[in-house]
């Protein structure tokens, strides 16, 4: 893993961009694997002035995201398909036909899970997957205990998840839905480079068990350490706890 520690969440947030230009500079038809939640903000604003500013092109990417609450419709201001379109993709020239983010409402949802995953196949799998994690080292909705080989699924949101997250539903944790549709553990796996974000004190402890701890499905970031192109970026309350920094 490359862990890449910055001085602050400004920092991270166009460090992360950069990769991320790079990556659509390069290959204008790129598969890229988004996130929600209030890390990535930053990085998505950058990416908007880089598209803005410096023209970048973001007509022929393909998109998917990790995940979708289950019951909330695409307009729901809380559901991922509004975070997605308000915080990125309304303000970039990316083509809708080419956005894909799980459908919270899906009448069957294994079939809806099925044909995600077929989905990304098709599309010749992601190039560059983006990810938060969550203070008790989830990944997507991958809740701690989930298998690490698991697919895109139905899951149940932990108490802790949902207590974390009430913030966004005027602090009710009844108002969080119970459920969501999320990537599999092993779906995020085959990307292949992963590019996880993480700012703050709060999430020191999940970043050190992901770089420096066993690999356990009781952290699910832990995975990361298998694959061959994980980079973490990270700032330096949230590299806090790292027993092992080299500078140089
Ligand atoms: P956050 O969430 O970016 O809002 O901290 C990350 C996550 O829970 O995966």
């Amino acid at each position: 893993m490359l862990v890449i520690i910055k001085e602050d969440y400004d920092d991270m947030s166009k460090e992360a961009a950069k990769r991320v230009a790079s990556l659509i500079r390069k290959k204008p038809d790129a598969v890229i694997g988004f996130a929600t939640g209030g890390t990535p903000v930053g990085l998505y604003k950058e990416l908007i002035r880089m598209h803005r500013e410096e023209g970048l092109d973001f007509s022929k990417i393909t998109t998917f995201n990790l995940d979708e609450y289950v019951g909330l419709p695409p307009e729901h201001p809380q559901s991922y398909h509004y975070f997605m379109w308000e915080n990125l993709f309304k303000h970039v020239n990316v083509d809708p036909r080419n956005v894909h983010i799980p459908h919270g409402m899906a009448e069957d949802i294994d079939a809806f899970c099925e044909w995600y995953e077929a989905k990304i196949k098709e599309k010749g799998g992601i190039d560059l997957q983006i990810l938060g994690i969550g203070a008790n080292g989830h990944i997507a909705f991958n809740e701690p205990g989930s298998s690490l080989g698991s697919r895109t699924r139905i899951k149940t949101l932990t108490e802790k998840t949902r207590r974390d997250n009430a913030r966004f539903f005027d602090n009710d944790i009844e108002k969080v839905p119970k459920y969501a549709i999320t990537m599999g553990i092993g779906t995020i796996m085959e990307a292949r480079e992963l590019l996880l974000l993480a700012s703050g004190e709060n999430k020191a402890d999940a970043i050190k068990a992901t770089v420096e701890g066993p690999i356990t499905a009781m952290v699910p970031a832990t995975i990361m350490q298998m694959h061959r192109k994980a980079v973490l970026i990270i700032d330096k309350a949230a590299a806090s706890k790292l027993s092992q920094i080299f500078t140089g």
